[in-house]
């Protein structure tokens, strides 16, 4: 049966898996354990005896945002992306999170249908960032 629950560090391996097989970016451990200071119940996995999906949440106060979700190919079109957005949807709401944002590429068209269908829409903003020197 699948459950989504907060992310466990024993998770760490199989959530890089899931990642790497969803061509998405790996977060590496350091950067993970930064993250993690804050908001560690926002970072959610879907489990059913293997980790199957992976999605990270972030609140600044003012807005959510979400960030690499992801769902092992073998196992789309299951509800798993669905359930996973609607538990970190429920926590970010529990901490009075009014909005939520996040980023898609314009080439994921699959991507876009899928937030599309969950009510997310697009926006006109343009992305801009600039690194910091370590
Ligand atoms: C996008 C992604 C997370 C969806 O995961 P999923 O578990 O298959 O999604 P769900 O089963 O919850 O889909 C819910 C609904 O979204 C829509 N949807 C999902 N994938 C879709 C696709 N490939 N094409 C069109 N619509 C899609 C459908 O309406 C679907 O409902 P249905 O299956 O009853 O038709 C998954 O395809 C994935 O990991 N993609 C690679 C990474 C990625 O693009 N991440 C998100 C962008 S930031």
């Amino acid at each position: 049966m699948l459950s989504i629950r907060t992310f466990d560090w024993s998770d760490y391996d199989a959530v890089v898996a899931v990642w790497a097989a969803a061509g998405r970016a790996v977060v590496p451990r350091a950067e993970l354990a930064a993250k993690l200071t804050r908001d560690p119940e926002l970072f959610l996995v879907a489990e059913d005896g293997e980790v199957v999906g992976v999605v990270m949440g972030t609140y600044d106060g003012r807005r959510g945002w979400i960030l690499r979700l992801a769902v092992h190919p073998g196992r789309r079109r299951q509800g798993i992306a669905s359930a996973l957005v609607a538990e970190l949807e429920d926590r970010l709401a529990e901490l009075g999170c009014p909005r939520i944002n996040l980023l898609v590429m314009p080439d994921n068209t699959a991507g876009l249908r899928f937030w599309q269908e969950l009510g997310y829409l697009p926006m006109p903003d343009v992305l801009c960032t600039k690194p910091l020197a370590p």
